[in-house]
């Protein structure tokens, strides 16, 4: 029907008619109206839309997303439901609901994604609207908006929309990836507040951090750029309430821009070039060379500075081996107590794994490193603009290697702590260097002109010299033998004799990897020898390579090891004997119990703390132990805890800091819930362990014990609800209550819930722990509370019957008794 056939009356009509038709590309859905296939809704200024979309031109899967509309090249910026497509022949509809919630259903009514909000109260009018920035809420008849899409981020910012550093917020969220180009699940990379500082923005690659941003420093405005065409966009840092937010905003009339995780990982600020029809990349991370994280190793930084980035050592520091994949090393090693000062480094992006230290002045953040003999550096920023508490101090210290430094424009200093001749001659470098180079100079003029002189000298000059410089090499090759520690091999015949033919009469226990002998060796030294199990997989050659590894770790809270032995498929492992047995046969012995007082116990925490950050930080090959428990932890002669077993884990053939294992090493119990149910464990596996030892150390209850404890299903939920009350002081072990200072186990307690929080990236990292366990001031975060353990709790009631029952929880049989 062309216009000109139409009657002029009927003009009107169609002008109405086709006004209502442009009312399905209204800005709002209302309970009254929902979104089909095929309608969109599109913002009031017209630069967003949103509807079902197909990522490619087939018709499989069908997603709600949002778009721009006048960009030429379909661009999504949101989409809802991403892990749950509407799937092939089915078109789905989007509903605002009449309990005010986004539900997206196919053909068959099941809803594929909603927003759950759990709101009841009975409202009409409630509508959902797209807004002019993009943004799509769920708004109540008197303007509250109850949801919306900008808390709820896919893989891409725009402007005015916040990113959460800080986590104190349900709220808190990422930005996922897309899968692949034309696949919108969620995918392994990930960005956001990293949870354990509420300071910096991360990206991962599953757990493994991928890039990092330097902490913040308290300036709101942290970068800006202008165009040569003349508007500019501006990354701040926001407060709301008491929550960090990153967010970025541009000059008016610019064209559309946006912050996005691509599907490969990379973090790209992109803009809209209508000339080319094509999106522009402004900035990216990690940009090309070293910008990844911790690429150049412990104690090494990438130096954005240079015309080409690379990486170098830190000052006093030298290059750890050929290239940077071990990262650097002291020249000179830390004396503490006076012997050590701080050497200023400017212009630095701040390495990672800090600790954050409340509420301290730049003199006491010094302070604070200068006393821990393990403090490695220290960092110190005035948040003054951007705090809404009265702390106003971001005082940083590291307990351990330096990883992830960088150097570049804006950088801040880092103290870096060096022997003090080290600091004298590296903060003399400028001085010094230039004479020399003036000096080299002249020299060079002077010899040349000598050379030209005398040429006919040189070749017996010359056999001198080399051979005056031999004997300096000699004391060179002797300092490089003792650094390959010769492990001592033992042979098979004497550990048979040692240990009696490994007779029963000789063992001392058994565990996951094998048993443990009392052995003799000549000249009456006691030892004791782990003979494995034989299925480790590994080779003789690839075992004694892990055991010479190994047995660098040198530690006064780790076990020594002192030899090897393999013959046939035995592989055996022989250690210092300690003659005080393990922590389990005290704490849960009644009779021995008392001679663990508070003073010991505390110790005893301390030391296996700060053995573990050994493992995890300051040694060069980060140990997971993955089977932290009493029993093994042993006690030398003063009492003093030592770690054993470590190391195991790479025996056993899982070396990566991170990964997924089919074979569940460990013990029912101090397994974090990740590892128990996924198999997947990191250091803070680790730490879950750490803290469920620490609350059987103050409460004397074992983690595995058979009885219900006080009602609850273990010893956590029991601890958690102690805790939540206000009545923590009754975990306490009844044999210490009246001895012990009160404030000091409440802490303990306290960060044994910390440690075994159900989210791992919650948990704090072991140099937090020795940190905050070594000093009582230190403010101690708010653990958020164990679900796992209650959930199993509702699991276990479900199947509750009218008898008395016995269910096996964890691994432990327990009776529960349901009265009637
Ligand atoms: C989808 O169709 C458009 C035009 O209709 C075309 O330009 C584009 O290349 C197609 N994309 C794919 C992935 O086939
Ligand atoms: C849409 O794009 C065209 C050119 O591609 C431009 O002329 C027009 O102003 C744009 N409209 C809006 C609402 O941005
Ligand atoms: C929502 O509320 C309106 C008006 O109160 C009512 O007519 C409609 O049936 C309700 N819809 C549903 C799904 O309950
Ligand atoms: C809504 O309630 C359900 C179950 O009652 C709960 O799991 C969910 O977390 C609640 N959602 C919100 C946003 O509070
Ligand atoms: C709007 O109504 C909701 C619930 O009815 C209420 O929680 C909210 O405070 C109200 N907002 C305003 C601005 O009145
Ligand atoms: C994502 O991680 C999981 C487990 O960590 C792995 O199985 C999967 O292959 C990874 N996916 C990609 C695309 O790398
Ligand atoms: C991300 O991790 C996976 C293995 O988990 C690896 O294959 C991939 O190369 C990593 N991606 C980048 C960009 O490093
Ligand atoms: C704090 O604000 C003042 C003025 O409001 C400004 O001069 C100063 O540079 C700001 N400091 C920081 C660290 O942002
Ligand atoms: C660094 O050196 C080690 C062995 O010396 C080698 O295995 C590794 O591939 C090297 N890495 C780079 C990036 O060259
Ligand atoms: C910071 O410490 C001082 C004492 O050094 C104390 O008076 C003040 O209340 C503390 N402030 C905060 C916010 O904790």
């Amino acid at each position: 029907m062309s216009m000109t056939s139409l009657p002029v009356f009927l003009l009107p009509i169609f002008v109405l008619l086709s006004l209502i038709c442009l009312c399905k590309s209204d800005d709002r859905l209302s309970p009254a109206k929902p979104l089909s296939a095929g309608d969109k809704l599109v913002s009031s200024n017209g630069v967003f839309a949103l509807g079902f979309f197909s990522p490619t031109n087939s018709t499989a899967d069908s997603y709600i997303g949002i778009w721009y509309n006048n960009v030429t090249k379909r661009t999504y910026v949101w989409v809802a439901n991403r892990d749950s497509p509407i799937t092939s022949g089915s078109p789905g509809k989007l509903v605002v609901t009449n309990n005010s919630n986004l539900v997206v259903s196919d053909s068959q009514g099941r809803t594929r994604w909603t927003t759950m909000n759990n709101f009841t109260s009975g409202t009409t009018g409630t509508s959902a609207i797209l807004l002019n920035s993009g943004n799509f809420v769920i708004r109540l008849p008197n303007g509250t908006d109850i949801w919306q899409s900008f808390h709820h981020p896919t893989d891409t910012i725009l402007p005015g929309m916040p990113l959460p550093l800080s986590t104190n917020d349900d709220l808190y969220t990422r930005l996922v990836a897309w899968r692949g180009p034309d696949d919108p699940a969620t995918s392994n990379y990930s960005m956001g507040g990293d949870s354990s500082s509420d300071l910096q923005v991360v990206i991962w690659n599953g757990t493994r951090p991928y890039w990092r941003r330097s902490p913040w420093n308290g300036e709101l405005v942290t970068a800006s750029y202008q165009s040569s065409t003349g508007f500019i966009m501006t990354l701040r840092i926001v407060y709301r309430g008491d929550d960090l937010y990153m967010t970025f905003t541009v000059s008016d009339d610019s064209p559309s821009m946006r912050m996005t995780l691509q599907y490969t990982g990379m973090f790209q600020f992109l803009v809209w070039n209508r000339e080319s029809s094509s999106w522009d990349v402004f900035t990216e991370q990690p940009s090309p060379s070293c910008d990844q994280y911790a690429y150049c190793g412990p104690f090494g930084y990438c130096d954005a500075t240079e015309a080409v980035p690379k990486c170098s050592c830190l000052s006093g520091f030298e290059p750890d081996g050929v290239n940077f994949s071990r990262g650097c090393r002291r020249k000179e090693d830390l004396r503490c107590g006076g012997g050590d000062n701080f050497l200023t480094l400017r212009g630095m992006k701040i390495p990672d794994k800090f600790v954050y230290v409340r509420n301290r002045s730049f003199d006491q953040c010094r302070a604070e490193c200068s006393r821990s003999c393990v403090c490695t550096a220290y960092a110190y920023a005035n948040l003054q603009n951007g705090s809404t508490s009265d702390d106003l101090s971001r005082c940083l210290i590291w307990l351990g290697e330096l990883v992830d430094a960088g150097k570049f424009r804006d950088g801040e200093n880092l103290y870096l702590r060096l022997a003090s001749s080290t600091v004298a001659k590296e903060s003399n470098v400028l001085k010094i260097v230039l004479p020399i180079i003036a000096g080299i100079l002249i020299l060079t003029c002077v010899s040349l002109v000598w050379i030209c002189k005398s040429r006919g000298k040189r070749r017996i000059k010359e056999t001198k010299d080399t051979y005056t410089r031999q004997p300096s090499k000699n004391p060179k090759s002797n300092e490089l033998e003792n650094e390959t520690i010769e492990l001592p091999y033992i042979c098979f015949e004497d550990v048979v004799t040692a240990t009696g033919n490994f007779s029963d009469h000789n063992m001392l226990g058994k565990g996951g990897f094998g048993k443990v002998y009392k052995g003799w060796l000549e000249g009456g030294n006691e030892v004791a020898v782990k003979r494995l199990s034989k299925n480790s997989g590994q080779g003789a050659g690839e075992f004694r390579n892990e055991v010479v590894l190994i047995a660098k770790l040198q530690h006064r809270n780790l076990v020594r090891l002192l030899g090897y032995c393999t013959h046939e498929d035995e592989k055996l492992l022989i250690y210092e004997y300690l003659p005080n047995k393990s922590l389990d046969a005290f704490l849960f012995d009644a009779t021995r119990n008392f001679v663990l007082d508070w003073q010991t116990r505390f110790k005893v925490i301390k030391g296996i703390a700060r053995g573990l950050l050994y493992l995890h930080q300051d040694s060069r090959l980060t140990i997971i132990h993955r089977d932290l428990k009493a029993s093994n932890v042993l006690l030398d002669a003063e009492m003093n805890p030592k770690i054993s077993d470590f190391g195991m884990a790479r025996i056993f053939g899982g070396n990566e800091q991170q990964a997924n294992t089919v074979r569940v090493v460990g013990t029912y119990g101090y397994m974090s819930p990740e590892y128990a149910m996924e198999g997947s464990f990191s250091v803070k596996s680790d730490t879950y362990s750490f803290g469920v030892l620490l609350l059987e150390i103050v409460s004397g209850i074992k983690i595995s014990s058979s009885h219900l404890i006080m009602d609850f299903p273990s010893l956590i939920a029991y601890a958690w609800s102690l805790w939540k009350d206000g009545n923590a002081r009754e975990l306490v072990d009844s044999s210490i209550t009246e001895t012990c200072p009160l404030h000091e186990v409440l802490r303990c307690i306290q960060l044994g819930l910390l440690c075994v929080q159900d989210d791992p990236s919650a948990r704090p990292l072991m140099s937090s722990v020795v940190f905050m366990l070594e000093n009582e001031t230190a403010p101690l975060p708010t653990p958020k509370e164990p679900v796992y353990f209650r959930q199993r709790k509702y699991e276990v009631e479900d199947q509750r019957h009218d008898y008395d029952q016995e269910i096996s929880l964890n691994g432990m049989t327990m009776t529960m008794q349901e009265g009637r």
